[in-house]
């Protein structure tokens, strides 16, 4: 069943299983984030909180935002049984309004945000990134032999590559590569590379 990338759309898509992602941290994250010192951390997207939760128990002060309740009463379960904590906050980052305030590090892991023309999303994300900070977003490397699975158009949604296009000379690029995902133990789903952009504010 496709549904629609709105907070109804998302809770009825996690609604529909009893846990929809592996629970276990991205491997792109855990790769790029190792080196950084824990510091502050917003999670864009956090779904079902896994990355928040890794991060949290490496030190890391999380805020993690994501537009379904559903997923984020999941999240905050786990925390709470991985002992840590995490502030949890409803909202919808293409919404304009959302006070997310800025961090050491912002990660974007697969995000489905749409690709919006006048690049609101793109500046909400970068402006999130703290002086010094870095930004990094992990993405699907969707082509002619990957294709998405729940129909939707990738070139509707908004790539790591919108947002190194929008980075200026305050930004140094520090990873922009496609490779082979390293998927987590219980992943479903196609074998799809990973785009990693990882840039660090001056
Ligand atoms: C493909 S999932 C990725 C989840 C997680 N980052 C991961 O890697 O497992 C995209 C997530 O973005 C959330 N999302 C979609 N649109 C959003 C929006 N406008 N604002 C905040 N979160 C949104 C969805 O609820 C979903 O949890």
């Amino acid at each position: 069943v496709d549904h629609e990338d709105t907070a109804d759309g998302w809770d009825q898509r996690y609604g529909s299983s009893q846990r929809w992602w592996s629970g276990h941290v991205n491997a792109a994250l855990a790769a790029e984030v190792g080196h950084l010192p824990p510091a502050t951390a917003l999670d864009v997207g956090c779904g079902e909180g896994a990355d928040a939760i890794w991060l949290a128990e490496r030190g890391w002060r999380v805020t993690a935002v994501d537009i379904s309740e559903v997923a984020l009463d999941r999240a905050s379960r786990a925390a709470s049984e991985a002992g840590v904590d995490v502030e949890w906050l409803r909202a919808d980052v293409t919404a304009g309004d959302a006070e997310i305030g800025t961090y050491d590090l912002v990660s974007v892991q697969y995000p489905a945000l749409p690709r919006t023309p006048d690049g609101s999303i793109i500046r909400a994300i970068t402006a999130a990134v703290a002086p010094g900070g870095t930004l990094l977003v992990v993405g699907h490397d969707f082509d002619a032999d990957h294709h998405p699975e729940h129909g939707f158009d990738p070139a509707e949604r908004m790539q790591p590559a919108d947002l190194r296009e929008a980075l200026d000379s305050e930004w140094t690029l520090e990873v922009d590569e496609t490779r082979p995902r390293v998927n987590p133990p219980g992943h479903r789903g196609p074998d799809v590379p990973d785009v990693v952009l990882r840039a660090r504010r001056r």
